[in-house]
């Protein structure tokens, strides 16, 4: 089985999707660990609960990120990861660390990309009025929010919506999305083609 693990940096909501699809067996992996940048997060105390190691490295500590990831490689490499999930992780991964993981390493963005990149991307597209937005799920490379496409599901915003219902509405989506790109990575059934990624069929 893979190991893999969790970078996160909030409440961890995604975290928590991801070792429910693990527990029930959809997903066969090992959550080996949890690693945050923020001293307060919410997800460590998830992390706790459900027995899963977790790290929190102090940004703080280091003079630069590339100080701070070579701390995480530490850890990944202590754990044998193999493939790193980014879920609500605030930071912009060096080139060091994406080139070290190249394709293996996936993020979820709670927008259609390439609109709406960075943070606050629910708030953005409600206050810009689009009509439809939803989630992404992708490899990542360089640029931020940037990388090939594995999944997208789409989101009519209605017009009696409230920010909270879109936002609770895509948060609904993230967690079914996510483990689903999650297992297509895992069980060998993606094929990157420049920035096209195709689902093989057998
Ligand atoms: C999620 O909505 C995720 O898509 C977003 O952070 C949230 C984390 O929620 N990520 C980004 O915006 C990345 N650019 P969670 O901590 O409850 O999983």
């Amino acid at each position: 089985m893979i190991n893999i693990a969790v970078l996160a940096s909030g409440r961890g909501t995604n975290f928590e999707a991801i070792v429910k699809a693990i527990k029930s067996n959809y997903l066969k992996a090992n959550l080996k660990v949890l690693i945050t940048d923020k001293k307060n997060a919410y997800v460590r105390i998830r992390a706790r609960t459900h027995g899963i190691r977790e790290v929190f490295i102090d940004p703080k500590r280091f003079n630069s990120p590339m100080d701070f990831e070579k701390e995480t490689v530490k850890i990944l490499k202590e754990e044998r990861v193999k493939l790193v999930v980014l879920a609500g992780f605030m930071r912009v991964l060096s080139p060091y660390f994406v080139n070290l993981y190249r394709k293996r390493i996936l993020n979820i963005h709670p927008s259609l990309l390439p609109a709406f990149k960075g943070k606050s991307a629910i708030e953005r597209a409600y206050k810009y009025g689009v009509k439809v937005t939803g989630v992404t799920v992708h490899f990542v490379d360089r640029k931020v929010d940037n990388g090939p496409i594995i999944l997208q599901e789409s989101l009519k915003i209605k017009d009696d919506y409230s920010l909270e219902e879109l936002e609770e509405n895509i948060h609904r989506i993230e967690h079914r999305l996510y483990p689903k790109a999650i297992k297509l990575v895992i069980d060998g059934k993606l094929k990157i083609k420049g920035r096209r990624v195709i689902v093989e069929k057998f």
